[in-house]
């Protein structure tokens, strides 16, 4: 794109909170719920309405590819370690609320990780 389109083109800015927090799609939108994606039998569900990478022609390139690094990450980590909040702190009591600022991140946590024998 040269800059002269980029005077006069129009910027579209998707934003996707709007899909993944509607409470028309999601039993519970403001928490983290995975039986979101569970049917009765534990199964997974795919659902329209979750979509963090987008849709349409300016969709993620890397969708499969961040989706698979995500997968071996976290199965390994979970193969692996059993995570439990430190000594004296309830699972009730971790504060899951995400750092809200031009994306929304997680909270620093202390974890325990209880490696599995
Ligand atoms: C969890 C990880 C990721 C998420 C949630 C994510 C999400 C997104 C979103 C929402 C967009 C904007 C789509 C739009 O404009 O409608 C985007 C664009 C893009 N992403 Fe990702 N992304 C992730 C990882 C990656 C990775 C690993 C790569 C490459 C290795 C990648 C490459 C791209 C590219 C090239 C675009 C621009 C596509 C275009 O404008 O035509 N993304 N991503």
């Amino acid at each position: 794109m040269s800059f002269h389109q980029w005077q006069t083109g129009t910027v579209v800015y998707p934003l996707l909170t709007s899909v993944l927090y509607d409470e028309t799609e999601w039993e519970q939108p403001h928490s983290f719920h995975p039986a979101h994606f569970l049917d009765k039998d534990g199964k997974f569900v795919q659902r329209d309405a979750f979509m963090p990478f987008s849709a349409g022609r300016r969709a993620c390139l890397g969708e499969s590819l961040a989706k698979m690094e995500l997968f071996i990450f976290f199965t390994t980590l979970l193969q692996q370690f059993r995570f439990t909040p430190p000594p004296g702190v309830s699972e009730d009591e971790l504060d899951l609320s995400p750092r809200v600022g031009f994306t929304r991140n997680p909270a620093p946590h202390t974890l325990c990780a209880v490696p599995c024998v």
